[in-house]
């Protein structure tokens, strides 16, 4: 088992697109302690072209136009995966909005990011009792966001259990304010997800 396995399990945007391709919500993820690329955690996950963090989706402009092509892809059909080099793309269509996970093309595990996406789906439609819609996501958007929090964090997935992630969301928070996050706290949140995503890929 070596380090280069975790990257089966890097995101690099989570996306909800309404039915004209216009942008409902937006997550692009950077990966931890990144000081130049090809360092450091990113490159300890193994994350390369198509990863999260990734040059030329760093900006809104870069965003939106990748947007544009994702909505392009998804709108000729063919399915729920879709290749668009250096990305995959998994979808799942609901009334009037596209729930969208990005992934690199070389080194994802599509059933991982499927199950990543559905449970992020699910979630939303716990949280929106089952109305998931693109006014209801607005009015919701705060919530919403949240669960993709708890879903993906720094292009890591977190939890692919849709209760976990809605439970975590409804619940009210403690107060965290005082929490000091540093180097270190940041450290050992990486060697809990390490640990805890070795013990996953031995469970497939
Ligand atoms: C992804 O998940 C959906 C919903 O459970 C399922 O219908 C679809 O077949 C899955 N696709 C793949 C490629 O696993």
């Amino acid at each position: 088992m070596t380090m280069s396995n975790l990257s089966l399990y890097t995101v690099t945007a989570l996306l909800i697109l309404d039915a004209e391709g216009q942008r409902v919500l937006a997550k692009y993820y950077n990966p931890p302690h990144q000081t130049a690329p090809g360092t450091g955690i990113p490159a300890d996950l193994g994350v390369g072209p198509g990863g999260p963090g990734m040059g030329g989706l760093t900006t809104l402009k870069e965003q939106k136009a990748f947007e544009k092509s994702v909505f392009e892809k998804i709108r000729r059909g063919g399915g729920e995966i879709h290749p668009l080099p250096p990305h995959i793309i998994l979808t799942r269509t609901v009334v009037d909005l596209h729930f969208i996970l990005v992934g690199p093309l070389s080194t994802s595990n599509e059933l991982m990011l499927n199950q990543t996406l559905n449970a992020f789906f699910d979630a939303v439609n716990l949280l929106l009792r089952g109305s998931v819609e693109k006014r209801n996501v607005l009015e919701g958007l705060d919530m919403i966001l949240l669960a993709a929090d708890e879903t993906v964090d720094d292009g890591i997935i977190l939890e692919t259990d849709a209760a976990a992630i809605a439970s975590r969301v409804s619940r009210p928070k403690a107060d965290t304010t005082d929490i000091v996050i540093n180097e270190q706290t940041i450290m050992n949140a990486y060697t809990n997800f390490r640990d805890k995503f070795s013990q996953r890929i031995q469970q497939l």
